[in-house]
């Protein structure tokens, strides 16, 4: 029995090695703190909870879904994006829910990408962009984000014969993994672009609402003309700590987003209705539910930073996501650095090569460990590093 090829095609995994060696350490008794996961520790706040437990005793919730998502969904979605962003967006024709933004983003390119197509993929980046493309039969090119560009893609870098053979571009403000953000203006060009060369922006907004002293994150879909162009991926996953949820949706253009819809009606059939419901009213209590983690997550960025800037690092504190982007020290690479972390602190963290090429240099350790144990991480590597 043999696999397919698009299977085979897929790159290798990376992190075989160092995980092997995580699970060796584990097996040792060795007490190994783990700062490479993105995925919340605090829990999804308690009325959200308790409107699941109404949700789950009504009959009517028990049934499948519509494939778009219920209309009372949508219509949260949209009515979030109006206070939040100042974006109107019609229910019916610019909006679909997704069973986690991740998911949309996988399939998307099967909507917009035939065989042989270039899509252009930030890297580093969340992988999905490149192995959504690879499986939809489309041919993956770095978009390279570098710290002398403020981990913003530059355009101009690429000839502008090969952005007319661009089909789709995927960018994602805030930034996993580097934690950067776009201002405005960037949109704005980006947007331009897109018009002139004729190709399609997937934006990924999954971390808009984990930001800090008071930066806001913009939307793609506030630039003028974005619309025609542009499709935002969104998600509850982060700004709720709802990750086990399985709950999104995307937004903008109607044809891509009916186009998502129609590849989504053959293969899913919809996440459960209660689990929308929930949607409605975490999109209706977003600033509430934001009140009990953005102040956890500023604490231990600044713990991270502190801790890493007396140690020498060069790094600034981010404004936005629950990830900090550090430059490993001279002589290391990404992998070495890790390891070296994982043999004499017991700390993992994540190769930037992980993230993409362009990752090599940085490694990522993310702020969704429980405080004290990111405090006793912080101390381990001090000790390490010989601070
Ligand atoms: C940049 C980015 N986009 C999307 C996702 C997917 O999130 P979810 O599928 O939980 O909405 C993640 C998850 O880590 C992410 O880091």
């Amino acid at each position: 029995m043999d696999v397919a090829q698009r299977i085979k095609n897929l790159p290798p995994y990376l992190f075989a090695e160092i995980e092997k060696k995580i699970a060796r350490a584990r097996e040792e008794g060795k007490d190994i703190i783990d700062l490479g996961i993105g995925d919340p520790d605090l829990p999804t706040p308690g009325f959200l909870v308790e409107r699941m437990c109404q949700e789950v005793r009504n009959p009517e919730n028990h049934r499948y879904p519509s494939y778009r998502g219920l209309y009372a969904f949508r219509e949260a979605v949209a009515s979030w994006y109006k206070r939040r962003f100042g974006v109107l967006l019609d229910p019916d024709r610019e909006v679909v829910a997704l069973i986690g933004s991740k998911e949309g983003i996988a399939h998307f390119p099967w909507c917009v990408v035939d065989p042989g197509d270039l899509v252009l993929a930030s890297d580093p980046g969340y992988p999905v962009y490149k192995i959504g493309t690879l499986l939809a039969g489309g041919v993956p090119l770095p978009l390279p984000l570098l710290p002398s560009n403020h981990f913003l893609p530059d355009f101009s870098a690429f000839p502008e014969s090969l952005l007319e053979r661009v089909k789709l571009v995927f960018l994602n403000y805030p930034n996993n993994p580097t934690s950067s953000t776009a201002p405005h203006e960037f949109f704005q060009e980006v947007v331009r672009l897109a018009h002139r060369f004729g190709f399609i922006i997937a934006h990924d907004l999954a971390y808009s609402e984990i930001s800090f002293d008071g930066y806001r994150a913009p939307s793609i879909l506030e630039v003028e003309g974005a619309k025609e162009v542009a499709i935002e991926f969104h998600s509850l996953s982060k700004m709720c700590n709802m990750t086990g949820w399985r709950i999104g949706f995307a937004v903008g253009n109607a044809r891509l987003i009916e186009a998502l819809g129609r590849v989504k009606t053959n293969i899913d059939s919809g996440i459960f209705n209660a689990i929308q419901w929930v949607g409605v009213e975490a999109l209706a209590r977003v600033e509430e539910a934001l009140e009990g983690i953005i102040p956890v997550y500023t604490e231990r960025r600044n713990l991270v930073v502190e801790t890493l800037r007396a140690l020498g690092f060069d790094l600034p504190y981010p404004r936005a996501t629950f990830y900090v982007w550090i430059p490993v020290p001279s002589g290391f690479t990404s992998l070495g650095f890790a390891e070296f972390l994982l043999d004499r602190a017991q700390v993992v963290v994540t190769p930037g090569v992980g993230f993409g090429k362009y990752g090599e240099g940085f490694v990522r350790v993310s702020l969704t460990t429980p405080s004290l144990r990111l405090k006793e991480a912080m101390e381990r590597i001090v000790h390490a590093l010989g601070g």
